[in-house]
């Protein structure tokens, strides 16, 4: 059976790379994207299905899930990628509403866009949520010298995906039929860091691609990078 794989921000980066790397291992993707044409052009390429979505608009939400039921009636896999770093300033310049857009982009919408989504989940007979987590959000990581995690200091993006790990850790504990695992892509060419990633896009995807056709006795609650388990 074709596995139905939904992606949030899949125009670019590495939404776009998974897309890409799962249409070409034959799963059916449909590509979100919160704007019309960078989605479109994004799923013209692939020739995929684009879904718009603005994973921090309940409203958007709804009616992507509500897109997908029409169309693809179940999702097996949902992909919450869609993430932002916020504002590059000093940490005492930032604001309470530079912390609000980076954790209603980053950590909110895996609530909005997994609670809407879930019904759809619940029609699959393996469904799996991966979350887009970082090394940025390990508190081992953070803390090791001689990872690059540990020199740079940016309140706002780290906390976020901190979160995400522990909300995808939590949500696996308490929804045991669903198989909630976060991935840490790594330090990756994209417009995030203005392409200082050191990894190339494939690279940066390679934990989500396995986390999205392991077969679904690999387990739940883990956050995994491309050589293995993550340290929280
Ligand atoms: N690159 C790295 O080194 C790295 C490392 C660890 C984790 N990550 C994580 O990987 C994920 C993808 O990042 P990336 O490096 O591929 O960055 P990117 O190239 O900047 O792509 C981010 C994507 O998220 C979308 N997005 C942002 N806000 C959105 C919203 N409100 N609704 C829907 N889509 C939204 C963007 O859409 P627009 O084009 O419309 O802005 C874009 O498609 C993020 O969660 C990031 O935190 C990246």
């Amino acid at each position: 059976m074709t596995t139905i794989i939904f992606i949030t921000g899949a125009n670019k980066g590495l939404g776009y790379e998974t897309a890409r790397r799962l249409t070409e291992l034959g799963h059916t993707v449909a590509l979100g994207a919160r704007d019309p044409q960078r989605g479109e052009a994004a799923a013209g390429r692939l020739g995929v299905r684009f879904v718009p979505i603005d994973v921090t608009d309940d409203a958007s939400v709804a009616r992507a899930a509500a897109d997908i039921e029409a169309h693809e009636g179940r999702v097996d896999t949902l992909i919450n990628n869609a993430g932002i770093t916020g504002r590059r300033v000093s940490a005492a310049d930032l604001t309470g509403d530079d912390a609000r857009q980076v954790f209603d982009t980053n950590v909110l919408s895996i609530v909005r866009v997994t609670h809407a989504f879930l019904p759809l989940l619940e029609k699959s007979d393996a469904p799996a949520v991966i979350n887009v987590s970082s090394g940025m959000g390990s508190f081992t990581l953070t803390h090791d010298p001689d990872r690059v995690e540990s020199t740079i200091a940016a309140p706002l993006y780290p906390a976020s995906k901190a979160a995400v790990t522990m909300l995808t850790m939590q949500y696996a504990k308490a929804l045991p039929g669903i198989r909630f695992n976060a991935a840490d892509p790594g330090y990756t060419a994209t417009d995030l860091n203005g392409h200082g990633g050191t990894q190339t896009v494939t690279e940066g995807t390679d934990a989500i691609v396995a986390l999205a056709t392991e077969p679904a006795a690999a387990g739940t609650g883990r956050f995994i990078d491309r050589s293995g388990p993550v340290p929280w």
